[in-house]
């Protein structure tokens, strides 16, 4: 028979062309094991309604059950002629329970509002297995600083040395980000947790149905929605799960580019374990940051998903619209993405190993610590404006001499100003600067070592 799910009113069957174009049963297969959820909850309230029977029901959710058992095995797929997976889990159905039983489930439900459901539990899913993922990368990058707690390495400013700063301190920089991402998840997750099932197409149900019930089963811990309209033609939980992950692919891309400048030559700071990167087909030296070039290269692709789904909804009239079929398949790529990404990272950050020598042979280089005389000078109660200008002239002399600040002697620090006693000396090495910037949220190792018990602490109760 037509495996179609709207025949009727038509007296000719759809062009191999418009099947072609509107088929999407080979992304939206996806949402098989969802659908098959909401069957059996869409089953349970069409009982309660006295719309089926008690052993109608029990024959149901057993032609449910084998078919979910199929769709697991492999044995049931999906054909060329299913337009969509609602179709062709239909289809199925019907070859399992008879289509006099299987043609009554339709009842009160849509596509629209089916489909839409659906979707919100996939993304639930992942959105729960990209916050696991996130939360292994934040342990690595926790364990990373706490076992280089001493480290000191030159911290930048335009990409210039600026000020000295511990090594943990700059990790766990990278960390905050991803803690806010995995605390948005979480935020997302809370607002998305609202079934539009039983919206119907658009306007709800006449058949007394009971979304509160279905929503129950589905596992939407604040109901169901309190607008079929906007049940079945709202999209902003998807835009903004795509924004999440895609701010994630953005913080991801940013430690990327560091661990792709540490690794060069040049810098030394780090270097890879051989099981996380790549070598080159001629050049037999190679041995190549990869995975945080992908990382760095999928951030443009996770940013495209978004802005091509937000331009997808931008003004669209209510309520559904075949044009929300393209919601799906950019937010399928974002959730695989980076469930690829994210553990190759992990690994990456867990394995490299630290060049401390490096580090701290370059953390005073470029006068770094000159911010540490014009605040010393600031202690002896010399205006700020003074000492910034005393300050640069030390590095001016230093320039001209070609000497690093601490190699001015006593007589030259005193030409350039008469405040600049030898006991400026105290400040001029790299672990007196870090240790004076102690106050909260500094790079201090006393202030590191409280933002390491927070961090710590915040990735216990997730
Ligand atoms: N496959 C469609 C989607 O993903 C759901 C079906 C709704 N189709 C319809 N003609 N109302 O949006």
């Amino acid at each position: 028979g037509d495996v179609r799910l709207w025949g009727g009113r038509f007296e000719d069957g759809p062009s191999a062309a418009l099947e072609a174009l509107s088929a999407s049963v080979h992304f939206d297969w996806r949402l098989a094991p969802y659908d098959i959820a909401g069957s059996r909850a869409h089953a349970r309230v069409l009982h309660k309604a006295g719309l089926l029977t008690a052993d109608e029901l029990t024959r149901m959710i057993d032609g449910l059950d084998r078919l979910a058992a199929d769709v697991t095995d492999g044995s049931f797929v999906a054909t060329v002629a299913d337009e969509d997976i609602h179709s062709a889990l239909e289809r199925g159905l019907l070859e399992r329970v008879g289509a006099d039983l299987g043609g009554k489930l339709r009842a009160g439900r849509s596509r629209n509002d089916q489909v839409t459901t659906l979707f919100r539990m996939y993304l639930r899913d992942h959105a729960r297995t990209i916050g696991g993922l996130i939360t292994d990368l934040q342990r690595t990058l926790v364990g990373l600083a706490e076992a280089h707690q001493s480290v000191a390495m030159p911290g930048r400013t335009h990409l210039q040395h600026a000020q000295p700063v511990l090594f943990a301190h700059h990790i766990l920089a990278h960390v905050q980000p991803l803690s806010r991402d995995a605390e948005r998840l979480r935020q997302w997750d809370k607002r998305t947790a609202v079934s539009p099932y039983g919206s119907g197409a658009l306007a709800g149900s006449s058949l007394g149905l009971d979304p509160e019930a279905v929503a129950a089963e589905l596992g939407f811990e604040r109901g169901s929605v309190g607008n079929s309209i906007d049940g079945t033609a709202s999209r902003d939980f998807v835009a903004e799960f795509a924004f999440i992950t895609a701010m994630i692919g953005i913080n991801l891309s940013r430690i990327a580019e560091e661990i792709i400048l540490w690794n060069t030559k040049e810098f030394s700071f780090v270097t890879l374990h051989d099981a996380f990167s790549t070598g080159s087909s001629i050049m037999p030296q190679k041995k190549n940051p990869d995975i945080a070039e992908l990382a760095r290269g999928k951030s443009g692709r996770l940013i495209g998903n978004l802005t091509g789904l937000l331009a997808t909804l931008k003004a669209l009239p209510l309520a559904y619209n075949r044009d929300l079929q393209e919601d799906k398949e950019p937010v399928f790529d974002s959730c695989e993405q980076l469930e690829v990404l994210l553990p190759a990272f992990t690994g990456m950050m867990a394995t490299l190993t630290v060049n401390r020598t490096r580090m701290e042979e370059l953390a005073p280089a470029g006068f770094s610590l000159a911010t540490d005389i014009a605040e010393w000078l600031v202690r002896q109660n010399v205006p700020f404006r003074v000492a910034h200008e005393v300050a640069g002239e030390c590095v001016k002399e230093c320039e001209a001499l070609g000497v690093e600040l601490d190699q001015l002697t006593d007589d030259q620090f005193a030409k350039i100003s008469e405040h600049l006693t030898p006991d400026v000396r105290s400040v001029l090495n790299v672990a007196g600067s870090l240790a004076s910037r102690n106050g909260r949220g500094g790079t201090a190792p006393s202030a590191v070592a409280v933002q390491l018990s927070e961090l710590k602490a915040d990735l216990v109760i997730q």
